[in-house]
């Protein structure tokens, strides 16, 4: 499959796109700067050993993709998607963004509209948003030799923009399971505020989440 990761000169998207490169997809970088997404998509390539990773802005990348993968600061969504809007059109959009903020009173700062993913929607009104992923850690994505020991859960008003994102996940070696609709976001957003306090409290880089009795 063809995905496009915006932002993915940063630390999940670059994570996500070595595993799925690995996995045999075909991943366009995106970025605000198409330099900087070259120069990662040519780094990437060269540790995956692989020759589908390309780079561009996030508008080109986003043309390019069958899959569009958000991996955005949850403060950049505003801006950054009303430019990608044509490019996303009735296409499977992941929303991996969580809107957490560092150093203030509260870490999961939720935005007027519930969740990122629900804002994701309502920025991108023709895109099949899936919100997942939330619980990889980069850290763990970017290990590429071992299995990631965590579950993928997901959610999406779409069920076939659900297997999509599913199979993409399993492509990778993740168990997903589908935790229904895009208004359940908020919550999978917020549990990564209690992986993210698990990791500073346990001095680990790659606290998870699995499911059981399933
Ligand atoms: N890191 C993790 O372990 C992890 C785990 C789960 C979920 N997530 C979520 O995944 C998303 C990406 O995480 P990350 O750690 O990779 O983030 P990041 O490194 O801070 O940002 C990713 C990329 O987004 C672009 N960017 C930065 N600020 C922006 C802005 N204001 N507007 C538009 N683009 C901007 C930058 O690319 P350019 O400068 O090249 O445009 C940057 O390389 C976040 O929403 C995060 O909550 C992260």
């Amino acid at each position: 499959m063809d995905i496009a990761i915006l932002g993915g000169t940063g630390k999940e998207g670059a994570g996500l796109a070595a595993r799925w490169a690995a996995a045999g997809h075909a991943i366009v970088i995106g970025s605000r700067d198409a330099g900087r997404a070259r120069a990662k998509a040519a780094e990437l390539a060269a540790r995956t050993m692989t020759a589908t990773i390309g780079g561009a802005s996030n508008a080109d990348a986003a043309r390019q993709g069958e899959v569009v993968v958000l991996a955005l600061p949850a403060a950049g969504l505003a801006q950054t998607l009303p430019e990608v809007r044509e490019g996303c059109r009735g296409k499977v959009v992941v929303s991996t963004a969580v809107p957490l903020t560092f150093g203030g009173p509260r870490l999961f700062t939720p935005p007027p509209a519930g969740s990122s993913a629900e804002e994701a929607q309502a920025l991108l009104p023709e895109a099949r948003v899936v919100a997942a992923f939330h619980h990889i850690a980069a850290h763990e994505l970017s290990e590429t030799t071992h299995a990631i020991e965590c579950d993928l859960l997901l959610c999406g008003a779409d069920a076939a923009a659900k297997e999509t994102v599913a199979e993409l996940g399993r492509s990778m070696g993740l168990r997903p399971i589908d935790v229904g609709a895009l208004s359940n976001a908020g919550p999978l957003e917020g549990i990564t505020a209690v992986l993210a306090t698990i990791n500073r409290r346990y001095k680990l880089k790659n606290s998870g989440i699995k499911i059981t009795g399933l």
